[in-house]
């Protein structure tokens, strides 16, 4: 029997768990920048029974996200779309956050969006980091959404000059992702399918390590102690949402996006975590 076809990008923590619990009698095609990360994740996997193959692909190219695309169709049409690759504000210097994490998110929802099959469905990752940051206008949201991939980038707001530092890039990068996921659900609904995003807090992974080891290592630790849920986050919970926003019984939602913090951006705003006026 055909396989429903799944691709699933970055081969990290929050990838794998979403894909080991929505992907089982699958066919998955797993990109990542770093070939190492995909081929170490597809062994545990298929160890495990799914049905995996491992891609180098860079989600900052378009070139590469196409080639990604084609050979998934290469096992039918894609179905369903988790889009797990990024790079944190300690990882990466402020234009490689933009084009892999802004650009390149715009870009992969924007081509799945043109061949994903009736009924599929797709989840983008964003973070919590894009509801911390003062509102922008409801034109600068509107320019997020709405602007032509190839011309985000020359977006006056994206500019260096106008970017303050690595987390104000990646706050305005996800941002874009939830702005996007809006603007493209509608298209995506054209072929009888729908597209979410999710934004985690913290959420124990390889990436989050390096932030607890970097330059806002204590800004974590206080997070942590005064979030409602008083600990970071587990990618299999972000997988229970995933599971929702994948399968019929979330039929009904598309182009939301589901903030799954413990509770910290509510503290931020209105607890104990509130920035010092
Ligand atoms: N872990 C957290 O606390 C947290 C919180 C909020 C949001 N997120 C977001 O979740 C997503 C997944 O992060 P994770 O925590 O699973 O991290 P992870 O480090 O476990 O996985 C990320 C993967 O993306 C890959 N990658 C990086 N750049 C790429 C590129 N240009 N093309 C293809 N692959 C690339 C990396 O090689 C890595 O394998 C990211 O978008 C991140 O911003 C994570």
């Amino acid at each position: 029997m055909k396989k429903d076809v799944m691709l699933v990008t970055g081969a990290g923590q929050i990838s794998m768990a979403i894909a080991r619990r929505t992907g089982f009698g699958k066919k998955i095609i797993l990109g990542d920048k770093k070939p190492e990360n995909a081929i170490a994740i597809a062994k545990i996997m298929n160890e495990a029974g799914y049905d995996v193959t491992p891609i180098e692909m860079d989600l900052s190219s378009r070139a590469s996200i196409l080639n990604i695309i084609e050979e998934a169709q290469k096992y039918g049409e894609i179905k369903y779309l988790v889009n797990g690759a990024g790079v944190s504000p300690s990882q990466a210097p402020v234009e490689a956050i933009l084009k892999v994490d802004l650009y390149g998110t715009a870009v992969l929802l924007e081509e799945v969006g043109k061949v994903i099959a009736e009924g599929g469905a797709g989840v983008t990752i964003s973070s919590q980091s894009g509801w911390r940051m003062p509102q922008l206008s409801a034109e600068e949201d509107r320019l997020l959404a709405t602007t032509p991939t190839e011309e985000l980038l020359a977006l006056d707001i994206l500019k260096p000059e106008n970017i303050r530092d690595t987390l104000h890039a990646y706050q305005m990068a996800k941002r874009c992702n939830e702005k996007r996921v809006m603007y493209e659900c509608v298209k995506w609904a054209e072929r009888g399918a729908r597209l979410n995003d999710i934004a985690p807090g913290i959420i124990v992974t390889p990436l989050a390590i390096d932030e607890f080891n970097g330059p806002r290592g204590d800004f974590y630790k206080n997070m942590f102690a005064k979030c409602p849920a008083g600990r970071p986050g587990c990618a299999d919970e972000v997988a229970n949402v995933a599971d929702l926003l994948m399968s019929d019984a979330g039929a009904f939602i598309t182009g939301s996006t589901f903030l799954i913090d413990g509770g910290a951006t509510a503290s931020y705003f209105y607890g104990p975590l509130q920035p010092e006026q």
